[in-house]
C-alpha cells in the first residue's frame, strides 16, 4: 500500500515536471551542456561554485544559462552585471520562488517582487535607519561600546592562539541586536546562543549545498526527511527569538521615544493598517528576520576573512597601523569622522569586499517581463544570477584580480578613487535591490578594523608554519561565503 502511494506521488510529480519543462519558454543564450533530467546539477560542487562559473564564462560568454534539475538559471558576467543591476534595474528586480524560500521567507522583503508593499517597507526601513541620526552618529556610539567589550575579550587571550570566530560573531550579533532592539546582551547570555543556533540552522537548511532536493521534490516534506526537519528546526528557533523581541517591545514602545528599528516598525504597523505598506504579524516577523540575517552573517564573515588576510599581509597591517597612529593616535578609539584621514583603511575595506565578495551572486534576481539581454531573449520569470564574484575577479575591470592590493583603490594624491571610477565594484549590489544595510555595514567594518589594528598586531597561529591561505578556492558557500576555521594570535601593541 505504502509502495503504491509513493509510486503514485513520484509519477505525478514526474509528469508535472516534464510538462513544465516542455511548455516553459527558454532563454536563447548559450547553454552549458548537461545531463538529461539533472541538467548541470552534478557538474559542480554548489558549495564551491566560483571556479566553474568562471570557466563557463570563458567558454560561453558573458550571458549563459545553466540548468539545475529543470530550473533554468541565466548567469550574467562582466559589465552585464552593471547593465542588469543599474541600467535596467526595474526589469530585473524580481525574486525567483522556490519551495524552501517560500517556507522560510514567505511574507518578507528580501524575497518579494518589487510591488507597492515592497516600496513602502523599504521606505520604512530607510526612515528607521535615519532615527540613528545623520552620519550614523548613534550607530557609532553603540558600536564603540560593543567594540570596547570585544577588545577586552581579545586582550584576555594574552597573545595565545585562538579562533576569533566566536568573539567576532558575538560582537556583530550584539550590534545588530542593539540596532533592532535598542539593547545589548552580556556575551554569555543564552539568548545569544539561541541566535547563533538559528543562524547555523539556516545555513544547514537553506545554504546552496543543503536541502536542494526539497526544491526539486517538495512533496518529500511529507516523509519528514532530515533536510525538512532542519528547516522546521530553523523556523522554530527563529520564531522563538523574534516573537520574544516583538512581545517585549510591544510592552515598552513609546512613540515619542523611538530608540530602535523594532520601535519604529511597530509604529509603522499601527499607522498603516488597511493602507499600502500594511504590516501583518508575519510581515513584521519576516522583515525583522531580514535585518537580523542580512546584518549578521555578511558582516561576521567579512571580518573573519579580513583578519585572515591581515595575518597573511603584515605589510598591509603596518600601513593601516601607521595611518591610524598619525590620524587618531593611541589614546582614543577611532570614530567615523576619522574616515576622511584614513584613505588606506577605506581602500583596504574596498579591496576586502572585492576580493571576498561575501554574497558572490547577490541574492538571485528574476526577469519581471519578457525582455532581451545582449541580443538574447529572456522570458519573464527567468532566474538570474548576477556573478559579482566573477566581475570582481575579471581582469577586464580589475587588473591582476587574484592579488590582494588595496592600492588599486588609491589615486595619485593618496586619496580613495571616486565612486564613479570604482563603479564596477558592487559588493552590496546596486540599483533597486541594493543592500539596505550598506551604510551600516561599512560603518561597522571601519570601526571594527581600525580599533583592532590600533590595539593589536595580528599574527599567524605559529611562526614556523605560516598563515593559512585566504585564496578563494578555500572558501565555502553557505548563506554567505565563509573561510575555513583558523587560529591567530593578537599581541597587544606597546
Ligand atoms: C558586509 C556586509 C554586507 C554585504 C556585503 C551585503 C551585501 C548584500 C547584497 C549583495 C545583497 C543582494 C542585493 C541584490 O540582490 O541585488 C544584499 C541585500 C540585502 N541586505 Fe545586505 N549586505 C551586508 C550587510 C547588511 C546589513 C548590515 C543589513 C541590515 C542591517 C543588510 C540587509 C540587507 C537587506 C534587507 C537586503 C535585501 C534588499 C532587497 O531585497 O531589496 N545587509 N546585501
Amino acid at each position: 500500500m505504502f509502495g503504491t502511494i509513493v509510486l503514485l506521488v513520484v509519477s505525478t510529480w514526474l509528469a508535472q515536471w516534464l510538462y513544465k519543462r516542455l511548455t516553459k519558454k527558454s532563454a536563447s543564450c548559450p547553454s552549458v551542456p548537461g545531463l538529461p533530467l539533472l541538467g548541470n546539477a552534478l557538474n559542480f560542487d554548489i558549495t564551491r561554485p566560483m571556479a566553474i562559473l568562471e570557466k563557463w564564462n570563458k567558454e560561453h560568454g558573458d550571458v549563459y544559462k545553466i540548468n539545475l534539475m529543470g530550473e533554468e538559471v541565466v548567469v550574467v558576467n562582466g559589465d552585464v552585471c552593471y547593465e542588469v543591476l543599474v541600467n535596467r534595474s526595474d526589469e530585473f528586480a524580481g525574486r525567483p520562488h522556490t519551495p524552501r524560500f517560500d517556507w522560510i521567507f514567505h511574507g518578507d522583503l528580501v524575497f518579494r517582487d518589487p510591488d507597492e508593499n515592497f516600496k513602502a517597507w523599504r521606505k520604512f526601513l530607510h526612515h528607521g535607519l535615519r532615527q540613528y541620526g545623520s552620519g550614523m552618529k548613534r550607530i557609532e556610539s553603540v558600536v564603540q561600546e560593543e567594540i570596547k567589550e570585544c577588545l577586552a575579550t581579545v586582550e584576555d587571550q594574552q597573545g595565545e592562539p585562538f579562533d576569533p570566530q566566536n568573539i567576532i560573531h558575538g560582537t556583530v550579533l550584539n550590534i545588530i541586536l542593539i540596532f533592532i532592539m535598542g539593547k545589548r546582551l552580556p556575551k554569555d547570555d543564552p539568548f545569544i546562543d539561541t541566535m547563533k543556533k538559528a543562524e547555523r540552522a539556516l545555513s544547514e537548511s537553506c545554504g546552496p549545498g543543503a536541502g536542494v532536493e526539497l526544491d526539486m521534490m517538495p512533496w518529500l516534506r511529507y516523509f519528514n526527511i532530515p533536510s525538512y526537519k532542519k528547516l522546521i528546526g530553523f523556523n522554530n528557533l527563529r520564531d522563538e527569538v523574534i516573537n520574544h523581541w516583538i512581545k517585549m517591545k510591544r510592552e515598552e514602545t513609546d512613540p515619542d521615544n523611538v530608540s530602535c528599528m523594532m520601535d519604529w516598525l511597530l509604529i509603522c504597523q499601527e499607522e498603516h493598517v488597511g493602507k499600502v505598506g500594511a504590516l501583518s504579524e508575519v510581515n513584521l516577523k519576516m522583515i525583522t528576520q531580514n535585518i537580523w540575517f542580512g546584518g549578521s552573517l555578511t558582516t561576521f564573515n567579512s571580518c573573519y576573512f579580513g583578519l585572515l588576510i591581515l595575518i597573511n599581509h603584515p605589510e598591509i597591517q603596518s600601513k593601516i597601523y601607521e595611518q591610524i597612529i598619525k590620524a587618531v593616535g593611541k589614546e582614543r578609539l577611532p570614530c567615523l569622522d576619522d574616515r576622511a584621514n584614513l584613505p588606506y583603511v577605506d581602500a583596504f575595506l574596498l579591496e576586502l569586499m572585492r576580493y571576498v565578495t561575501i554574497l558572490p551572486f547577490a541574492v538571485p534576481h528574476k526577469a519581471m517581463s519578457d525582455t532581451t539581454l545582449r541580443g538574447y531573449s529572456i522570458p519573464a520569470g527567468t532566474q538570474i544570477w548576477v556573478n559579482l564574484f566573477g566581475l570582481h575577479h575579471d581582469e577586464r575591470f580589475f587588473p591582476d584580480p587574484w592579488t590582494f592590493n588595496p592600492d588599486r583603490f588609491i589615486d595619485k594624491d593618496g586619496q580613495v578613487i571616486s565612486p564613479f571610477e570604482r563603479k564596477m565594484l558592487m559588493p552590496f549590489s546596486a540599483g533597486r535591490r541594493v543592500c539596505f544595510g550598506e551604510q551600516l555595514a561599512r560603518a561597522r567594518l571601519f570601526l571594527l578594523f581600525t580599533s583592532w589594528v590600533q590595539r593589536f598586531t595580528f599574527l599567524p597561529e605559529d611562526d614556523t608554519s605560516g598563515p593559512p591561505s585566504y585564496h578563494p578556492s578555500n572558501y565555502i558557500l553557505g548563506i554567505a561565503l565563509r573561510a575555513e576555521d583558523y587560529k591567530l594570535r593578537a599581541v597587544p601593541r606597546k
